[in-house]
């Protein structure tokens, strides 16, 4: 093994550097490999300046650092990319493109570090023959084949401060505190956040929620004498008789931005339970920042085990954690179907047992 790639693709999350940090490392230690860092994504490989080397040297001090020293780009599917042709803007199939400069590059194999969406096309390039390995990560914690990705615990330790913080005003001033939490369609950040920070009312994409129940929890909090409640709410979470709500329209590259339940809910509450509310959208700062020990700690094992599977050319697979242990799976096998709340699992009947009210 010669020479390795690595890319970063989707939205930020923390722990990209540290997997960097490890491959370089791993792959220079164990092999003496060159590691070249492709920028922004696939995007780095349609631009002749798109790479850098990568060395032990270039990568020092990165490791508590947050977001990706080789950028990100959520926006460049080299299946379906946006160019102007003759003034119009046209979609464009340009993967041939893509592994062909693999092939030009002399790169032995190809780490893509994404979320879903960055996964399926790193299958796509596999199935087109390039040699390519996945190493999981998104704060959602929302891709099968792992228990966990690396993000998510730092996402998790910030909502939940956040809901600590929030506690002392809305019992100083008697408010319901709405939160709003990331999560497109998965909850696992409101549900283990909302649980850590000792939320009443949690909902989740997974659990399309009522009003009924939600009024009736703080109702009767505010009958026992607590006149204030705390509602961890994922930003993909919905009425039952609603749709998300979003921001912003998507269209054939940009998914849409979600964004506004957490009003929602609390213009309900406020206007149904006469208690004063207020809401606090986290967002981003659920991504930034440097990365918790625990996701330094799962990003260098991944980084590490991307580089043991590049030398032994296991292409075609991502690196998971399951329990302790560090394994792979077939990726084709992880994207079958995506990973969601387990509604009859422990941690939700531990919500239920609490008293929580998850909406339903
Ligand atoms: O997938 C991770 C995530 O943070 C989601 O929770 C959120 O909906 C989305 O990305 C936001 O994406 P962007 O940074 O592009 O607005």
């Amino acid at each position: 093994m010669d020479r390795i790639g690595i890319l970063t693709g989707g939205g930020d999350a923390p722990g990209l550097n540290a997997v960097i940090r490890a491959v370089v490392k791993a792959a220079s230690t164990l092999f003496g490999c060159e590691v070249i860092g492709i920028r922004q994504g696939f995007e780095g490989l349609l631009d002749l300046n798109g790479t850098l080397l990568l060395t032990p040297d270039s990568v020092r001090g990165i490791l508590p650092r947050g977001g990706t020293i080789l950028g990100a780009a959520n926006r460049g599917n080299p299946f379906a990319r946006r160019v102007i042709r003759d003034g119009v803007e046209v979609i464009e199939d340009v993967s041939d493109l893509v592994v062909q400069r693999i092939h030009e590059l002399g790169l032995d194999t190809l780490i893509v570090v994404g979320g879903d969406g960055t996964l399926r096309i790193c299958v796509e390039l596999f199935e087109k023959g390039s040699p390519v390995v996945g190493v999981p990560k998104t704060i959602d914690n929302d891709i099968q084949g792992t228990d966990v990705t690396f993000g998510f615990d730092t996402a998790v330790s910030m909502a939940t401060e956040a809901i600590d913080r929030l506690h002392t005003t809305a019992e100083s001033h008697h408010r319901v505190m709405v939160v709003e939490l990331m999560g497109r369609n998965a909850g696992f950040i409101t549900l283990e956040a909302g649980l850590a920070g000792g939320a009443d009312v949690i909902l989740i994409p997974e659990i399309p929620f009522c009003f009924e129940p939600i009024f009736e929890k703080i109702q009767e909090r505010a009958r026992a004498g607590r006149y204030f409640s705390i509602i961890a709410v994922a930003e993909g979470a919905r009425p039952k008789d609603h749709e998300q709500i979003f921001r912003m329209e998507g269209d054939k590259i940009r998914s849409p931005r979600l964004g506004g339940i957490g009003q929602y809910v609390a213009e309900e509450v406020a206007q149904t339970c006469a208690l004063e509310t207020r809401v606090t959208v986290l967002g981003h700062l659920q991504r930034g920042g440097p990365p918790t020990a625990f996701d330094r700690w799962l990003a260098t094992r991944f980084g590490a085990a991307a580089v043991r599977l590049a030398a032994e050319r296991k292409h075609g697979y991502l690196v998971g954690l399951h329990g302790t242990e560090i394994v792979d799976i077939r990726l084709q096998d992880v994207l079958k179907r995506p990973k969601r709340v387990d509604l009859d699992g422990e941690v939700i009947r531990t919500a239920r047992d609490l008293g929580i009210c998850l909406g339903n």
